[in-house]
């Protein structure tokens, strides 16, 4: 199996330098994303963050993902952030705690069958994995009466900024010189001045150097959402993936080979299932509940539930796996858990439909082309 990854991989690399390539089923995948993009577009737009095109002078969906795009260049077909990723499949094993805090149904006890997502930040599909200093999970689980949650996290428990406006602004300072095919360290540093918030994830990140693999990282809910017990009774939630595999920073061995993330796990898929447990932190009085940029302390009395496992069985490459047309929107939830006015929520549900539409119009495309 490591082998044909190892193939499929190399074609992957060579094919994110040229035109994408996909198979023709997009009609159909586009239309169901349609139909599932609909309910969180329509939480956007209640939101008061999707704007129609009369109005653009606000901020909206299609202006973040144009920021991306420049910020980093357009790769068609291919996610706006996150580009580079991996498919894998597998479940999640519910002991049935979390329904302490929750009715919504993936927390009743019993089995539920994942696709997911492992990949990093980033435009470029063809990026090196060495230099990514975070890993990322999405995920979507389906319950048996169809109710699905979908969540995308990432391997530091804080985001850089707290507002979609600044994070536009943030992609801005961080476009690519094309002198030196890095950002303007002067416009980098401008940026953070102005927006001492990111200080916290910048120090995170200098303390807490990446994983070796995608199967040894902690991914991390970022935002709070609101949870909702079987009685009414209303309690804030960050969740996190806790590995059952230990951590082990990442090494010179890696940094060599420009694809190690996905080629570790698949050799490790090999030797049988990765697993992380489920845990879910419930606020306390003073944390923050609608400002992504601050930790929540890890204090000894805080309630944490262990939900239960997930389990990831199988990966498959992006090209041609399941998670290929899936948008992991952080919105799709059960019925018992509600997004928390981290007003991130809003605005990433958007963009990703963006994005999303972007590239399934570029596989239409590409296809009757072909
Ligand atoms: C808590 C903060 C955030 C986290 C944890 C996060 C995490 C992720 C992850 C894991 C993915 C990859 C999903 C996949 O595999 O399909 C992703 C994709 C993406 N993210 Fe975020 N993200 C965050 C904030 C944002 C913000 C603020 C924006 C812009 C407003 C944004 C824009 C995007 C876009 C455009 C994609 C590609 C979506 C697609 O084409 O399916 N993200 N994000």
């Amino acid at each position: 199996m490591a082998r044909t990854f190892d193939t499929l991989s190399k074609c992957l690399r060579a094919i994110a330098q040229t035109a994408p390539f996909r198979s023709s089923v997009t009609v159909r995948y586009a239309s169901i994303a349609v139909a599932v993009g609909g309910v969180a577009y329509a939480f956007a737009w209640s939101a008061g963050w999707v704007t129609w095109p009369s109005q653009r002078a606000r901020l909206s969906a299609e202006h973040v993902v144009n920021a991306f795009e420049s910020s980093a260049g357009a790769h068609p077909g291919f996610r706006r952030n996150h580009a580079k990723g991996i498919c894998v499949t597998g479940r999640f094993e519910s002991n049935g705690a979390g329904a302490a805090l929750s009715r919504a149904v993936v927390f009743e006890k019993g089995v539920l069958p994942v696709v997911g997502r492992f990949s990093v930040p980033g435009s470029n599909p063809a990026q090196m994995d060495s230099a990514a200093q975070l890993r990322s999970l999405a995920l979507r689980l389906t319950a048996n009466d169809g109710q699905q949650w979908r969540t995308a996290m990432n391997s530091a428990p804080v985001f850089s900024v707290r507002t979609p406006d600044d994070f536009v602004k943030e992609l801005g300072a961080m476009h690519t010189d094309k002198a030196t095919g890095k950002p303007d360290p002067a416009r980098l540093a401008e940026f953070d001045a102005q927006h001492p918030e990111t200080r916290t994830l910048r120090d995170w990140l200098a303390n807490h150097p990446p994983s070796s693999g995608f199967g040894n990282a902690t991914y991390y809910s970022i935002s709070a959402f609101r949870f909702i017990d079987s009685h009414g009774a209303a309690r804030y939630i960050r969740w996190s993936m806790v590995p059952e595999t230990p951590f082990r920073p990442v090494g010179d061995a890696e940094r060599r080979d420009p694809d190690f993330l996905a080629h570790r796990l698949v050799t490790g898929l090999d030797g049988g299932p990765m697993r992380w447990h489920l845990m879910l932190a419930v606020a306390q009085p003073g944390d923050a509940i609608t400002d992504s940029t601050r930790i929540w302390p890890q204090t000894a009395d805080r309630v944490r539930v262990d939900a239960g496992t997930l389990v990831i069985e199988h990966a498959q490459t992006q090209i041609d796996g399941p998670c290929r047309n899936i948008d992991f929107d952080p919105l799709v939830l059960p019925a018992g858990i509600e997004p928390s006015g981290d007003p991130l929520l809003a605005a990433r549900s958007a963009t990703y439909m963006e994005s999303f539409s972007r590239r399934m119009a570029e596989e239409v495309h590409f296809a009757r082309g072909r």
